[in-house]
């Protein structure tokens, strides 16, 4: 049989991705991203994102077709982020997705963005095996999620019970003066620092804490507290030391827990996902964990980590793949959709 070519749309919070896959080959990535319109509020504003994601939906579809160099109709599927996410944003995708889907008579699914987040990298390395321990870490999430099978049985083990990962790199930045979104500055600036400059608190680490939680609030209110004592006194603030510790705080705690989750729960895979995966100490250690404790680990390149269109497709592409049952025309947006 032939690889199912699917359409995917996301929505959820400030980019609109289109992909376009063939089983688990890329054929189009079109983003519109609105993230320069958030950046002087520091942080997306809802109302901006639903209506930036209006005005580039219909282009970025034509351009994700076009690149692909498919016709709509050979489609066997549009796929779409049904949450979790901006309800407002979500929706402006989902009813898209509707639209095409019904004008097309094609079927259509709606996916779970963080199943779509791991998904992802199939597009990159091929099909994931089965159990796959996933570390998603953005803007908006941070989680330890188990995947068993990517279209039905994704369990949660565990998640932030504060600030997302992302969250937190963006307010250090706020904090550095160094812009937003902090996430890439905050790397390039820790190249040249020292991690071990100074001890930043671990979230959740100590014994009796729970094993796959995490907490980036504490951590983020030391770095405020210490650059402000810093400047009080007059003195200079060492920004790359301070970006460097930061980061070695948040990637310790992050690749420690996936390890002992991948080891705890008897899984080789580790693939980790979301925008700051993008980040390359997190890369760079996760490396080294894994390669001690003999994991298997796996990261998309960063282009397919951050939100897009392409992951959705690759799970709409998998879903079809697989026979699962099509979402009826009820489908509606669930801005705390589970896995
Ligand atoms: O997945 P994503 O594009 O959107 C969400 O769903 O949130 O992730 C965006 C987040 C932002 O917080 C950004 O600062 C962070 O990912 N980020 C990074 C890096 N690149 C992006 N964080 C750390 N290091 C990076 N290189
Ligand atoms: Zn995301």
């Amino acid at each position: 049989a032939d690889e199912p070519l699917v359409l995917g749309i996301e929505t959820s919070c400030d980019e609109t991705g289109v992909g376009i896959v063939r089983g688990t080959t890329l054929l189009a990535d079109a983003v519109a991203s609105s993230v320069n319109d958030h950046a002087r509020y520091g942080g997306v504003v809802p109302e901006i994102a639903s209506r930036a994601h209006l005005e580039a939906m219909v282009p970025t579809i034509r351009r994700a077709l076009d690149t692909a160099g498919v016709k709509a109709s050979d489609l066997d599927g549009i796929a779409v982020t049904a949450g979790p996410g901006l309800a407002g944003a979500l929706l402006v995708g989902v009813s898209a997705a509707k639209a095409y889907a019904w004008a097309l008579d094609k079927p259509l699914y709606g996916v779970n963005h963080l199943a779509s987040h791991i998904c992802v990298d199939q597009l990159e390395h091929g099909r994931l095996p089965e159990p796959t321990m996933a570390l998603l870490v953005s803007g908006g999430h941070s989680s330890l999620l188990l995947s068993s099978d990517i279209t039905s049985d994704v369990r949660p083990l565990g998640a932030t019970i504060d600030d997302a990962a992302g969250e937190a790199f963006d307010k250090v930045a706020r904090v550095l003066g160094l812009g937003f979104p902090g996430g890439p500055v905050v790397d390039r600036m820790a190249r040249e620092g020292d991690g071990k400059a100074i001890a930043f608190p671990r979230g959740l680490s100590n014994a009796g804490d729970p094993a796959y939680d995490f907490s980036f609030s504490g951590l983020k209110t030391a770095v405020a507290r210490w650059v402000e004592a810093r400047r009080r006194a007059g003195e200079e603030v060492p920004v790359a030391d301070v970006a460097a510790s930061f980061q070695e705080a948040v990637t310790d705690v992050l690749t420690r827990k996936a390890v002992r989750a991948c080891k705890d729960n008897g899984v080789d895979h580790l693939m980790i996902g979301g925008g700051v995966a993008a980040n390359s100490r997190l890369r760079e250690m996760a490396q080294q964990r894994c390669d001690k404790a003999g994991i298997v680990l796996r990261v998309p390149r960063p282009g397919l980590c951050t939100d897009n269109g392409a992951m959705v497709a690759a799970l709409g592409s998998e879903m079809v793949w697989r026979n699962r049952a099509a979402s009826s025309f009820d489908l509606s947006a669930d801005s705390s959709l589970p896995v």
